[in-house]
C-alpha cells in the first residue's frame, strides 16, 4: 500500500452547472467548500462537444478567488494557452494527444506562470509522461472518455493512479493527483485509497439539490477510510 497524501482538495467542473448562469453557479460553489473551479474547455474536434473559451474564463475571474482549473480538450492547444493564461486561469492541464511537442507545451505554460497540467486518457499509459516529469505539476487522470459529464467510471484505471502515486512520491515533487470523471461518493473511496489527492466532480455537484452537501459527502469519503490507513488525520 502506497503511503497516502493528506491533503483532499474538491473541484467542482463547471460543466454540469446552468450555463446561463455561470457567475453565480461559480460563487455558489465557492462557498459551499470547493476548493478549485475546474473549468473543461472543448472545441468539437478534439473531443466531440462544445463548450467555452478564454472569454468566459475572464469573466469568471471577476467572481471567485478560487483557481481556476482549465482543462483544455483542443487540438492544437498552443496557439491557444496564452489566452487562457491572460484571461486569468491558474492551471492549464493539456492532453499529450493535442500536439506534437508535450515538453514545449509544458515549457509554455509554465513561462506564462501557471501551473501545467498533463491529462491521461483512458488508453493513454503512463510512459507518455514520464519524460516530462520535471515540467509537470499537476497529473490528471481520465476515469471517462473526455467530451461529456455524467459518464460511468472506468474502474480500469485505478491501477494507473496507484502507479502514478508512487511515480510522484519517486520525484519528491508536489504534484498534484487529481481524477476527473464519474466521481461521486460510490467511487471516490477507491480513488482516494489508490492516492488521489484532488476529486473533480460535475454531476456530483452541480446535479445534486445541495452544492455544500455534494462537496462534504465526497470529503467524507476520505474519512470513512477509518484511523487504521497510513494517512493521518483526516481533513
Ligand atoms: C469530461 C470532463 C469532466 C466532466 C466530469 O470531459 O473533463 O471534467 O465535467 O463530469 P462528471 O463528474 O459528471 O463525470
Ligand atoms: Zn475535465
Amino acid at each position: 500500500m502506497n503511503a497516502l497524501p493528506t491533503r483532499l482538495l474538491i473541484a467542482p467542473s463547471l460543466l454540469a452547472a446552468d450555463f446561463a448562469r455561470l457567475g453565480e453557479e461559480t460563487v455558489a460553489v465557492q462557498q459551499a467548500g470547493a476548493d478549485w473551479l475546474h473549468l473543461d474547455v472543448m472545441d468539437g474536434h478534439f473531443v466531440p462537444n462544445i463548450t467555452f473559451g478564454p472569454l468566459v474564463v475572464k469573466a469568471l475571474r471577476r467572481h471567485t478567488t478560487m483557481p481556476l482549473d482549465v482543462h483544455l480538450m483542443i487540438a492544437p492547444a498552443d496557439p491557444y494557452i496564452a489566452a487562457f493564461a491572460e484571461a486569468g486561469a491558474d492551471h492549464i492541464s493539456v492532453h499529450p494527444e493535442a500536439g506534437p511537442h508535450l515538453h514545449r507545451t509544458l515549457q509554455l505554460i509554465r513561462s506564462l506562470g501557471k501551473k501545467a497540467g498533463v491529462v491521461l486518457n483512458p488508453a493513454t499509459p503512463i510512459e507518455t509522461i514520464v519524460n516530462v516529469l520535471d515540467l509537470v505539476d499537476i497529473i490528471m487522470v481520465m476515469t471517462v472518455n473526455p467530451g461529456f459529464g455524467g459518464q460511468a467510471f472506468i474502474a480500469s484505471q485505478l491501477t494507473k493512479i496507484a502507479a502514478l502515486r508512487r511515480l510522484i512520491d519517486q520525484t519528491g515533487r508536489d504534484i498534484v493527483l487529481q481524477i476527473d470523471g464519474g466521481i461521486t461518493p460510490a467511487t471516490a473511496p477507491a480513488v482516494l485509497d489508490m492516492g488521489a489527492d484532488c476529486l473533480i466532480a460535475g454531476t456530483a455537484v452541480y446535479g445534486a439539490p445541495d452544492y455544500a452537501k455534494a462537496i462534504a459527502a465526497l470529503r467524507a469519503t476520505r474519512r470513512r477510510r477509518g484511523p487504521d490507513m497510513a494517512d493521518g488525520p483526516a481533513g
